[in-house]
């Protein structure tokens, strides 16, 4: 048997890991409730909820009820919200028009929250599918997502948004200048301090799956997203569309998915050094809870790692569903 010690040159790594004080000492990366961003999603009605199917613990608030849940956040320490509406079918049509009501789902509840919880971060998402009858985030003409016309509309759309108290716009259509556009807009209405988070690079990803259930897109969808949602397949282009993101007046830029892409939020960080996110989507969550149901895995555990290895990634902020539970366990110690 040859000497431990001669192979590895009395190198020791296990000597700071003896103590959980020693562990602590050397540790690189720690999640706080200040990392994470709380998606939510909303309808129409009273002090009400809907269970998500697809989501296990998800449920779909009223605007009463996300306004409680913003309560809920502040005093967890989640320093913002992003919310989500599921709006009625017959509000949805082929352009989305319905984004356009200053009144819609996602704007009152704005409102609401800006009313009642002024200390959290409102973040909104720009983007058609949720009000369109087909799900794409563009308008769709001839089987075509048109670019041009579909920019216009969320520029408006932001604007509208910003107005009902968004603090944080968070374009999420992949469309072609639209963080310009919106930028633009946004500044000549008067709302340079409204902030930009562009998901920047949004992958056509299988992860959506429960998220469409959640928002009622998963009926409507007609083909997939793939001519303006970037190939999985592809890293460079990542950076390539951050980097437009950026000059285009981006302030904050997001990877998603998050777990299957650390890859992709190490480059970002490590290309653009600027405020990176990710959001852990809707098919990490159930993927990750149906394993807890059936008892695979501590949940306390597995969640707290997969938080760790977006930090480890290069991340500033998690957008996850966990966020109201890792926060909760953060406070308990
Ligand atoms: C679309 C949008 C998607 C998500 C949020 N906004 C993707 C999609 O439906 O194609 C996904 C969020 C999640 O899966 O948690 N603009």
């Amino acid at each position: 048997m040859p000497n431990v010690d001669e192979i590895t040159g009395r190198r020791r790594m296990r000597r700071n890991r003896r103590f959980d004080w020693s562990r602590r000492l050397v540790r690189e990366t720690i999640v706080t409730a200040d990392d994470l961003i709380w998606p939510i999603f909303i309808i129409e009605g009273e002090n009400r909820t809907e269970p998500v199917g697809a989501m296990p613990g998800v449920e779909r608030l009223t605007t009463d009820l996300a306004v409680d849940a913003a309560r809920r956040a502040v005093a967890l320490g989640i320093p913002a919200i992003a919310t989500f509406p599921n709006i009625p079918l017959e509000q949805r049509d082929e352009t989305g028009s319905e984004i356009l009501n200053p009144d819609n789902l996602i704007n009152r509840v704005s409102r609401a929250i800006k009313a009642e919880v002024p200390e959290i971060g409102i973040i909104t998402d720009v983007a058609l599918d949720p009000f369109t009858s087909h799900g794409h985030d563009g308008i769709l003409r001839d089987g075509i997502i048109v670019n041009d016309e579909t920019v216009e509309q969320l520029a408006k759309a932001a604007v509208l948004q910003a107005q009902a108290g968004a603090d944080i716009i968070a374009p999420s259509d992949m469309m072609d200048g639209r963080i310009g556009a919106i930028r633009i807009a946004l500044d000549e209405a008067g709302f340079s301090d409204v902030a930009i988070m562009s998901y920047a690079t949004k992958y056509a990803s299988a992860f959506y799956g429960p998220y469409r259930e959640a928002v009622g897109t998963g009926g409507l969808l007609k083909g997939d997203k793939k001519t303006y949602y970037i190939d999985p397949a592809n890293t460079d282009e990542a950076l390539r569309e951050t980097e437009l993101d950026l000059e285009e007046g981006a302030d904050m830029v997001m990877v998603k998915p998050g777990m299957p892409y650390l890859d992709i939020i190490r480059r970002v960080k490590d290309t653009f050094a600027v405020p990176t996110y990710a959001y852990q989507v809707s098919g990490e969550y159930s993927m990750i809870m149906a394993g807890v149901e059936k008892g695979f895995f501590d949940e306390i555990r597995v969640i707290m790692e997969t938080m760790g290895a977006f930090k480890r990634a290069g991340c500033d902020g998690v957008l996850t569903y966990f966020a109201p539970k890792v926060a909760g366990w953060l406070k308990e110690g």
